[in-house]
Parts: structure tokens; sequence; C-alpha cells
């Protein structure tokens, strides 16, 4: 058994993680504006050309589709930006969602074409044409840009919860997994909640028409913030079927997750409330601010969303198979007994400014298995985050990663491939001296492999899942 090494990059001081969180947000944000887009078009489409709304036309031909163009071109563009940046960040874990979804991408792909070709006939001739060919381009671009969510989704909820693919490696238990049916309906939700508040806001700036007129227009748009009432349950249903281990730190485990949780909760909650009284119940007429107000906070409510969904998979990339540094759970073992970086070929950066070799073990061993979540001195840096301890509790804490914190994945690496970490950190923490000395104590060496051998090279995920059934 071979494991695979990519060329890794540097983003000191920002995490990787970080570097394709923030590019996810934007792009899953303009992506659901786009699918929302096109059911809140297809809605006034019918309004109009059943004379229920004469004026919902006037709306469909304005700046509105100009919007929703923008934002199915800016997702497309987002979209080719988070396939640049995953090669480099995660490449092993786009290789596995490649190689198990190969047919599922190309599909999506389909889909997507039909989007773009519909959408972009209706921006261009939409206005001449007679109602019918309005209403058909308009259900083809939202049928292609609704399923193209269908297919991504199924993907990206497998790798929180691959379910049975687990056992039977089939593309369709991984990909009507678990969390597939709530979190596609969620994301609908999402989309016509966003595309509804988008269309609030467009509407108060079409000052060409009269008030009332303005106000049936905006009524009409809130009403498709109703689903919305749906969200409470879906989002139940969601973390109920997530691992618990993962449920646990939404529900106070870890506090940025908890964070990002409430933020989520919170905006969801006041969009929501805002709409069910004020928008449907009373009929009050919502201006150009407040609905930009909303619109942020749905934004918000999206990224922090977001946040959690990527966050809560950690220590894997995909749940008990792919641990976030690209390594495999069932390779740990291997690389234990012959390094992690032994056979890595990729030199490191700037290998000049190491004091000495086994500080440059040390880099390589960083840059391979924590890297991805940490830093050195910035994010979540690691000088910072064990700067208290002592040299024997970097030792064991490291040894013992997947107990000292059960989102770290179990160390992949041996005895010296450790206690070069423990040097390299050190070092760092000291200001990166010319100089620096190189260990090598044999009883420190015993002692790390006690410790490994101790911690074992299973995840803790198990474990804590374990714990939380007994605690029920
Ligand atoms: C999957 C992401 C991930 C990986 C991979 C990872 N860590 Fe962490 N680590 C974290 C997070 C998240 C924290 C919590 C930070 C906090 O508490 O603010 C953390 C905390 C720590 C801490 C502080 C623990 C404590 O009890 O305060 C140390 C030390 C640490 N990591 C070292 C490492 C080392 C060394 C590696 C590589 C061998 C590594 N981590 C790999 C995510 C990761």
């Amino acid at each position: 058994m071979d494991v695979p090494y990519y060329p890794i990059n540097d983003y000191e001081p920002l995490i990787k993680g970080l570097v394709i969180g923030g590019l996810g947000i934007t792009h899953v944000f303009l992506a659901q504006f786009a699918i929302g887009g096109g059911m809140l078009m297809c809605y006034f489409q019918w309004l109009a050309q059943t004379g229920r709304s004469p004026v919902a036309r006037q709306f469909l031909d304005g700046y509105f589709k100009i919007l929703v163009l923008i934002s199915f071109v800016v997702g497309a563009l987002t979209g080719v930006a988070m396939w640049f940046t995953t090669i480099q960040v995660s490449p092993r874990t786009i290789g596995v969602m490649v190689d198990e979804f190969h047919w599922v991408w190309a599909t999506e792909w389909t889909f997507f074409c039909l989007e773009v070709v519909a959408g972009y006939a209706f921006y261009r001739c939409g206005r001449n044409l007679p109602d019918r060919s309005r209403m058909t381009l308009l259900l083809l671009y939202t049928v292609g840009a609704w399923f193209s969510l269908f297919w991504i989704n199924g993907i990206l909820s497998w790798q929180l919860t691959p379910g049975q693919w687990g056992e039977d490696r089939s593309v369709w238990s991984g990909f009507f997994n678990p969390s597939f049916w709530p979190s596609l309906i969620f994301r609908t939700i999402t989309s016509l909640t966003i595309a509804s508040l988008a269309a609030c806001v467009v509407i108060n700036t079409m000052t060409e028409l009269r008030r009332d007129l303005r106000r049936e227009l905006i009524n009409r748009a809130a009403f498709c913030l109703s689903p919305m009432l749906l969200m409470p349950a879906l989002g139940y249903w969601y973390l109920n079927v997530i691992p618990p281990d993962s449920r646990s730190w939404v529900e106070g485990g870890s506090a940025a997750m908890t964070m990002f949780m409430g933020i989520a909760v919170a905006a969801s909650l006041l969009i929501g409330g805002y709409a069910l009284v004020g928008l449907i119940a009373q009929r009050l007429y919502i201006n150009g601010a407040t609905a930009t107000l909303l619109l942020a906070l749905a934004f918000g409510a999206t990224a922090g969303g977001e946040f959690v969904r990527e966050g809560v998979r950690k220590p894997f990339t995909v749940r008990e198979y792919l641990f976030s540094n690209s390594i495999r759970a069932d390779e740990v073992a291997l690389l234990r007994e012959q390094g992690s970086v032994t056979a890595d070929p990729f030199p490191l950066r700037n290998a000049g400014i190491y004091a000495n070799e086994q500080l440059r073990l040390g880099a390589k061993v960083y840059r391979f298995q924590c890297s991805i979540c940490h830093s050195m001195g910035g994010v979540n840096g690691l000088t910072h985050l064990a700067g208290t301890w002592t040299t024997d509790q970097k030792r064991m804490n490291i040894a013992k990663l997947q107990n000292t914190k059960p989102f770290m994945p179990p160390f992949a690496g041996n005895a010296e491939e450790l206690e070069a970490l423990v040097q390299l950190i050190e070092w760092h923490a000291a200001g990166m001296p010319r100089t620096w000395e190189t260990t090598s104590n044999a009883t420190v060496l015993a002692e790390i492999r006690q410790w490994l051998d101790e911690a074992g090279t299973e995840s803790a995920t198990r474990r804590e899942v374990a714990l939380i059934r007994e605690e029920r």
C-alpha cells in the first residue's frame, strides 16, 4: 500500500481550512440565490400570465433577472475557484470525491449547462417572447439549477454521513446518505428565502411604480418566505442524523461551533419571525433598508451554517474514512512504522532557514499532518497553543493527539518524527535561532513510542460516540 503525496501550499498566517471556507460561503450564497431566483421568477411569471398580478411582469423584466444572471455567472466562477483551491488545499479529498462519484459529477455538470443556456436565453430574449415560452425557459432554468443542487448535495452530505457506503462502497448508498434529504430540503428553502429577500430589495428600487403596487409585489415575494416555517423541523431532523459527537459540538461541546450554530439559528429566527408576523400576517411594507438588513442576516445564517457543516466533520473530510490531513484512517498504523514523510518527495520551501536536519524533518511532518488546521504562529498557531507546555507534555499530548482533542486525527508518524515536530515548535517559539541542538535520546524516544502505543491508531470519534450513547 502506497500513501500518495501531493504538493502542499503554505498560507501562513492563514490556514487552508479558512481559505476554502471563506470562498465556499460566497459560492454557496450566490449559487443558492441563483436557484431561488429561478423559482421566484417562475412564480412571478405565473402571477403575470394568469392575470393575478399584471405588474409582476414589470418586475421580471427589470433588473432582478440581471442579478440572477450575475449570481449564476459569479456562482460559476467561484465554483471553478473552489476546484482550483481544493486541489491545492485537499487534493486527496477531491480525488476521493471524483473517484467515488464520477458520473454524478458529470450529471451535475449537464444540469448546470441547462441552467446556463436557459437562463441566458431568458435574459436575452425573454422580453419579446410569448408567455408560454417565457415560462418554459424559466422552468428549464429552475429545473437545471435545482438539479445541480440535488446532485452536489448528495456528495457534500456524504462527506459527513457516508452511512451504508462505509460497508458496501456503493455510489447510491453514499449518495442517498442519511443527511441527503434534510439538507436538500433545507437548502431549497434557504435558496427561496435568499431570493425573496433580494426581490424585496429590488422592488423597493422600482420607484416608477405606485407605492400600493410595490406593496403588492412585496407581499407576493414575502409569500415565498413561508416555507421557512419548516426550518426548525428540518434542522432537528438534520441534527438527528449527523454523528452524535458532531452534534455534541454544536450543542455546547465546542465554543466556536456552538457560536456559529447560534448565529445561524438566531439570524434565521429573526428573518422568519419578521417574515411571518410583519410581512405575511400584517402585510407590512418592507422598505429597502430593512430588506437589505434581512438579506445580510441571510448571508450571516448561510455563513454560520456552512462553517458548522465543514467544522463538525473534523477530524475527517470523509467521515471514518479520510482524515482532514488527507491521511486515510487505515493508513495510520503503516505510517507509524515507516514514518509519515519518509516517502514525501516534495522539498521544503526555504529549507535553508531551518537550523538543522531534525527541524527540516519536523517541518515536513508539520506540513503533512498539521498544516491543514494549524499555522505555526498565526491562526490556530501551534507555538501559541502548546506555549505553556513543557517539552515532555508536548511529546505526550501530541503522541495522544486524538485524546488531547477528539476533533484531531491520531498522530500518524514514528517517534523520531514526533520528536522532530516538538523541536520545531520549540525552535519557532524561541524565535527561530540560527543554531539549535539536535536531540536523540533513546529513553525519550522509547517513551514517545510507549505513548503512541497507548493512544492507538484509531480516531477518538468512535469512542466519543460510544460515550455519548452511554450517557443517554
Ligand atoms: C482536523 C484539524 C486538525 C489537525 C489535522 C490537527 N489539529 Fe491540532 N487542533 C485543532 C483544533 C480545532 C484545536 C483547538 C484549538 C483551540 O482550542 O482553540 C487543536 C488544538 C491543538 C493543540 C492544543 C491542544 C490543547 O489541549 O490546548 C495542539 C498542541 C495541537 N492542536 C497540535 C496539533 C499537531 C502537532 C498536529 C499535527 C500532528 C495537529 N494539531 C493536527 C485541529 C487540528
